[in-house]
Formats: structure tokens, sequence, C-alpha cells
């Protein structure tokens, strides 16, 4: 049985006092949940983040690294940094860094690799545009990012790799895609993975949906047999929206 995973993503948003505060009020709200609860944050929040959620279920990541160790990159920030502070997990491949830094595949492969040779768990975001859904390709497109930034990893670490499956017509736009196009699009990834690291690895890889979820669509998306959680952008910037997510699944 697969675990399910739920990161929050916040984006270019909160501050530290910010921060503290959130971690404080998601602590009890979430502390019995048998789902993993992961919050990526912004550097400037990172520090504060991994002290206040010490001692809590509450992990820690990054929404971005640079593939290099160290060196003349003015304003980046590398895996050895990340993991000298302790951070756990890190966003790679994120669709707005795609769009508006001009990330490709390669540049993503890179990183996934870096992360993996500092020990960081990559969440490894692909998906489609509106434009390749309505022309049909979208399988192609999704099953295509994942080969390109899995390139080159053993089978071990494909299975550690944390694959987030966001439809870029559905990121902050309050559309979210059906659970049955969600779940579709995630088992062709997981056919593919199937297909180039073998059955065992593609039944243990979590992929998770991102794309406009909300307390009132979790659970149906969380259900669905290939969904193993999300990967929450405008709902993870409240501790009780979020925790409502996280807690999909709780009785009562
Ligand atoms: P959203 O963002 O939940 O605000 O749509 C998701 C993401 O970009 O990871």
């Amino acid at each position: 049985m697969r675990k399910k995973v739920i990161a929050g993503n916040w984006k270019m948003n909160m501050l530290p006092n910010e921060t503290i505060h959130f971690i404080e009020e998601l602590t009890p709200l979430v502390k019995d949940t048998q789902n993993e609860v992961i919050l990526c944050v912004p550097y400037t929040d990172l520090f504060y983040a991994l002290l206040t959620a010490q001692n809590t279920n509450i992990k820690i990541g990054a929404q971005n690294m640079h593939f290099e160790e160290e060196g003349a990159y003015t304003g980046e920030i590398s895996g050895k940094m990340l993991k000298s502070i302790q951070v756990e997990y890190v966003i790679l491949g994120h669709s707005e860094r795609r769009q508006y830094f001009q990330e490709t595949d390669e540049i993503i492969n890179k990183k996934v690799k870096a992360a993996f040779q500092y020990e960081l768990k990559p969440i490894l975001c692909v998906g489609e545009t509106l434009e390749e859904r309505e022309a049909g390709t979208t399988e192609e497109v999704i099953t295509k990012q994942t080969e390109r930034a899995l390139e080159g990893l053993s089978k071990e670490q494909v299975e550690k790799t944390i694959i987030a499956y966001e439809p870029i017509w559905a990121i902050g736009t309050g559309k979210t895609a059906t659970k049955e196009e969600a779940n579709n699009s995630i088992q062709a990834i997981r056919n593919k993975i199937a297909q180039n690291y073998g059955q065992t690895v593609a039944d243990r890889v979590i992929i998770q949906y991102g794309g406009s979820i909300k307390s009132t669509n979790a659970k149906e998306l969380f259900e669905m047999s290939d969904i193993d959680g999300g990967l929450v952008g405008g709902a993870s910037l409240k501790a009780d929206e979020f925790a409502k997510i996280i807690q999909y699944n709780k009785e009562g």
C-alpha cells in the first residue's frame, strides 16, 4: 500500500513570522494523521520552518535548487546548502519554473540527480498545457517529461522520487482536473515507469495530483486508485484549510 503524501507549495508567499505562526497552528491539527505532511517554503523561511517543525510530523522542503554544488551562480542555492540546514525535500521542474525561468527537461534532470547526490527527496512536477490537452497529446507530453527528468537514475532513486502530476491549466485557475482525468494521467506515468524500471518500482513510486486542490475536492481525488496525495498551492496558505486537505480521510 502506498502512503498518501500531501505537500504544500507556498510559492513566493509568507514571511518568517507568518511561517512560525502557520506551523504552530497546523501542528495540533495534523499530529494524528497517517498521511505524510510536507511544506515547501521560500528559502528565506526555511530556517524558521525547520526550527518550528522540529519534533512534529511536518517535513520541510524547498521549491527549487541549482544543480551545481557551488560556484559563480549569483542568486542561486545548491543542494549542498539545502542539505546543510537539514532540508528534506525539494520541488523540481514546477511548471512556473519551466515557463518563467526557461527550465528544460535537461536542466531538471541535472537537478534531480543533484538532489539525490545530497540526499534530498525530489518532488518532480510534470504536466501538460491546455493546448496539449486539447490536441490529445497529454499522455505523450507527461510521460516524456517524466522519462527525461529521470534519465540516468537507478531504480532505487526512481522509487524514492515523488512525482507530482500538475496539468498547467489547473494550476491557480480554480479548474481542477476531474478525478478520472487525473487518475488516467497518473496511470499513464505509472505505466511508463513500469516499462522502464519494472512493476515493483511502479507500484511503489508516489505520484501526486496538483492543481486547484481544496478541502472540498481533496477526498474524491485522493481516493482514486493511483493518486497518492497532492501538491497544494493556494489552499496550503491557510493552516485550517490545509489541515482539512491533509485530514481528508479522518473519521467524523
Ligand atoms: P494551486 O497550485 O493549488 O494553487 O493550483 C498548485 C501548484 O502549483 O503546485
